[in-house]
């Protein structure tokens, strides 16, 4: 079978730094409750780049680092809960501003699991094609989405976008294995840019922006059983002992949640990177934000990775990879 490998990781994220500080000068809330509860110290607001124009600065860098020419790409896929619009893809905005004109280009959604299944997919459909190169992106502008007045959810979220480039017939094979689990049972747990039908006609209120609403607790609950569990599922459909992992790189919303699920698989914390502290979570963008400046620190080649998501859905991926 061809062998699919992760060539780079890149990141972006918009200038403005908001720090907890600030945000107490706008709402009802402090540093001491919001770094305690999360870890979280700060995060990036995007005040003019829509989540488009983020993911085309991680696309540019990708090509640029891995000396790619743009026709190479024969893929792009973007994972986003905050997508510039509901059509175009973002990911069509991305090809073409990328002048990547043989790349197929479409966008899904499964949240803060979306990079994981973006990279499903693309390996999968790169083992059955001619592409060379893929790039698969997780990107959000999530400040466009929350309640500046609803202090429960405001506080947690940031702005980002990063991704990997993915090459078809390398020599070193990066995908190791997956497991993928969706409980659309507890979808209302966390909803998100939610449009209704029009009730009557013509419609006599047309309300179309809802915003970011989650019930935290129910989420904390979830992440802190699920995880472990896709975690452990997929080391051990692929006999891999968790031991034997060099790092876990989970989705960063909680430090809590993250320690609560290293000790749940008997992992040392410092398997477990961590940089909510900067950026907040930022959804589908955390778990390659993490991998790029894990990349940037030191050299990732030969190391076993498990990387794990889960959001809106709700959705939960794990992935076994390797560089
Ligand atoms: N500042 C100050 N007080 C606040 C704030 C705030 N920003 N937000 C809520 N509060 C208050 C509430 O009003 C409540 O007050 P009350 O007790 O008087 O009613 C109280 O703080 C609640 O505090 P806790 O019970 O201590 O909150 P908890 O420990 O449950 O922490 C949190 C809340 C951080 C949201 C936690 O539940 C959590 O992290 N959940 C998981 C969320 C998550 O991971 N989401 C991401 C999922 S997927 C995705 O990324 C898209």
């Amino acid at each position: 079978m061809k062998k699919v490998q992760i060539k780079k990781f890149a990141s972006y994220a918009p200038q403005l730094t908001v720090s907890n500080d600030d945000l107490s000068k706008i709402m009802d809330t402090s540093d001491e409750w919001i770094s305690s509860r999360t870890g979280i110290k700060q995060r990036r607001i995007s005040l003019t780049e829509n989540t488009s124009d983020l993911c085309l600065q991680v696309a540019q860098k990708l090509i640029k680092q891995a000396h790619v020419n743009p026709a190479e790409v024969g893929l792009i896929i973007v994972a986003t809960m905050s997508p510039d619009a509901a059509t175009p893809s973002t990911s069509a905005l991305v090809q073409g501003k990328l002048h990547a004109e043989n790349a197929l280009a479409f966008d899904i959604s499964a949240a803060c699991s979306g990079f994981i299944y973006g990279l499903e997919i693309a390996q999968k459909m790169m083992r059955q094609s001619t592409y060379k190169y893929a790039i698969v992106i997780g990107g959000e502008v999530l400040s466009k989405e929350v309640d500046w007045t609803d202090r429960t959810c405001a506080v947690l979220f940031g702005d980002g976008a990063a991704g990997a480039l993915l090459e078809n017939d390398a020599v070193q094979e990066s995908f190791y294995g997956t497991d993928t689990k969706v409980v659309g049972d507890l979808n209302g747990d966390l909803v998100a840019g939610q449009t209704n039908p029009i009730q009557e006609f013509p419609p006599a209120d047309f309300t179309v922006f809802h915003p970011f609403k989650m019930d935290g607790r129910a989420v904390y609950k979830f992440a802190t059983s699920e995880v472990p569990a896709s975690i452990l599922r997929v080391c051990k459909a692929n006999r891999l002992q968790p031991d034997e992992v060099d790092y876990f790189v989970l989705h960063q919303a909680n430090y809590k949640i993250i320690k609560s699920i290293a000790k749940k698989i008997k992992q040392p914390i410092e398997k477990f990177p961590m940089n909510m502290d900067k950026y907040g979570n930022t959804s589908a963008a955390s778990i390659p934000l993490m991998l790029t400046e894990l990349a940037e620190k030191e050299n990732l080649e030969g190391k076993t990775i498990v990387i794990s998501g889960f959001g809106g859905g709700l959705t939960i991926g794990s992935q076994i990879i390797k560089l």
